[in-house]
């Protein structure tokens, strides 16, 4: 019998355990064992996995985090780590890998590719939503609707005291997670990575929308953005307006996966069985206009996923309606 193993690696994500239920039951139907290693690159290394079998993945699809726990292993980075893991595999007589996690895990999966003849595949699963090749991973929508919740509970105390709120959200060095969220919690202004914060041009909205009548707001930063103190600082001061700041952090990691990362979870897994039993190229599953597609796994790690800038200008134009101008200047309706 043929042998798979599974791994989730990296930050955790909702819907991976969807993701480990539904490789673990294709693969069965497709006659693979299927190895379920522990704590990420980790269990790879030290030779630590469990059989899974289809009952033994039941009453998990609507869990957060990941029954097979994960790891930042930082042992895996060395020469040694990934000749470790080769072993492993080899040992093991792994015909295929799937690996289960972020952007990080893919460039592991990369490296661990030049050391053994094992296929590897990936299924991009990070609240981050910040891999090459995919329009949406695993767990972003949970991440995004739990930050929503959050920060609508946030905008009860702004509106009653007429505060404005900084409010810091996850991504690492992306803004996919604070611009999705902030579009979708009607945010004065959002703040991402890519772009340098433009000071002057904030205090103006929040004077304008002042001027409008409107006494609080939320800005919505993504943790890449480094200014925020002192752009709290220069809001305070230029504005007079009272600013709070507030980290979500790990709430957006946690929590039942939502319909839609649990579905996200199965389509990934059914591609990932099917690339494993061509048997062929090193590959992530992904999705491109709404089909499930095979990038490969060296493209995904060498290019960046390009931004959305879209969301971030569709947001501004929201918070601040004013008629679009040929001089851009902003008039208010
Ligand atoms: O990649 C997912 C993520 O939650 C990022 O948004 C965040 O920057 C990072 O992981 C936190 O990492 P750690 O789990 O190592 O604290």
């Amino acid at each position: 019998m043929k042998a798979i193993a599974l791994v989730t690696s990296g930050g955790d994500a909702p819907g991976m355990n969807a993701a480990i239920r539904a490789v673990t039951r294709l693969a069965y139907a497709e006659g693979f064992q299927v190895y379920g290693f522990e704590k990420g690159w980790e269990g790879l290394i030290t030779n630590t996995f469990r059989k899974l079998t289809p009952r033994s993945v039941g009453g998990i699809i609507h869990l957060g985090g990941t029954i097979l726990y994960t790891s930042r292993c930082d042992a895996f980075k060395t020469e040694e780590g990934l000749e470790k893991a080769a072993q492993t595999l080899a040992e093991n007589k792994i015909a295929s890998l799937i690996v289960i996690g972020g952007d990080g895990s893919f460039r592991g999966a990369y490296a661990l590719s030049k050391k053994t003849d094992t296929q590897i595949i990936g299924i991009p699963a990070t609240i981050d939503n910040d891999i090459f090749g995919t329009e949406e991973t695993i767990g972003f929508d949970t991440a995004v609707n739990t930050a929503v919740a959050e920060i609508d509970k946030i905008r009860d105390t702004a509106v009653s005291h007429e505060r404005i709120f900084i409010v810091e959200v996850m991504g690492r060095t992306r803004g996919f997670l604070a611009a999705t969220i902030g579009l979708a919690v009607g945010a004065e202004t959002i703040l991402v990575p890519e772009v340098k914060i433009n000071e002057a041009e904030i205090v103006r909205t929040m004077k304008e929308n002042t001027a409008k009548g409107k006494r609080s707001g939320i800005i919505v930063a993504a943790e890449g953005v480094k200014s925020t103190n002192k752009l709290m600082k220069t809001i305070e001061k230029e504005t007079g307006a009272e600013v709070r700041f507030s980290t979500l952090g790990y709430v957006q990691r946690g929590g039942n996966p939502t319909a839609r990362s649990r579905l996200l979870a199965c389509l990934f897994a059914e591609k990932a069985v099917e690339l494993a039993a061509l048997g062929k190229e090193n590959s992530i599953a992904g999705i491109q206009d709404g089909r499930i597609t095979q990038v490969k796994l060296e493209e995904s790690c060498r290019k960046e996923k390009p931004s959305s800038p879209q969301l971030v200008a569709l947001a501004k134009m929201l918070a601040a309606y004013y008629r679009r101008q040929p001089k851009n200047t902003l008039a208010m309706s």
